[in-house]
């Protein structure tokens, strides 16, 4: 259990498949990752590995910083790129959604990380006063790779056989 880095209550059910079979977002890959901490009275350090910590090459990293209150970022998902977020400072609610059900995540700390596989649609929001989301990705930025309209992402998903 990670109590303080997770809330696990699914915002929506999912609902249930004629056999009973309904995939969760964890059988889908979403998962909390934690990182190693290197506990030190001047202060302590987390780090990451490629390969270990993370499954995928780290080809890009972007941030969230300076986010408004109110503010939502995300409303999207991703064709084939996979991404590790992270709260290094602050918090925020990030909701995960595979077209069928929702979860939402509460990430309040540096030492864990929200993977979100390809075909995942994300939505960010409550951040707290000077958060900082830092987000590691498998690709370099490509507007072609992104599903912003969520109809469009539900219709992909279900032709993939969801
Ligand atoms: P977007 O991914 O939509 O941000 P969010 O999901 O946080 O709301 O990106 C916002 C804008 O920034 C968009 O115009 C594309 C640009 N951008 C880059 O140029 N490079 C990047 O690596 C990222 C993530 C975004």
């Amino acid at each position: 259990m990670l109590p303080d880095a997770t809330l696990l209550q699914p915002q929506v059910s999912p609902p249930p498949a004629p056999d009973g079979d309904a995939i969760t977002l964890a059988q889908r890959g979403c998962r909390v990752v934690e990182f190693p901490i290197v506990h030190d009275p001047r202060g302590n350090l987390t780090f990451i590995e490629g390969g270990e910590h993370v499954d995928f090459d780290i080809k890009r990293v972007y941030y969230l910083y300076d986010v408004p209150g109110g503010a939502e970022r995300g409303g999207h998902a991703h064709k084939d790129l996979h991404q590790l977020l992270i709260a290094m400072s602050g918090s925020f609610d990030v909701t995960l959604d595979d077209g069928t059900s929702r979860q939402r995540f509460h990430l309040n700390r540096s030492y864990y990380g929200l993977y979100i596989p390809k075909m995942i649609w994300r939505e960010i929001d409550n951040f707290s006063s000077g958060s900082i989301c830092m987000v590691l990705a498998s690709e370099r930025y490509d507007e072609a790779d992104y599903y912003r309209d969520w109809r469009e992402f539900k219709h992909a998903a279900d032709l993939a056989g969801r």
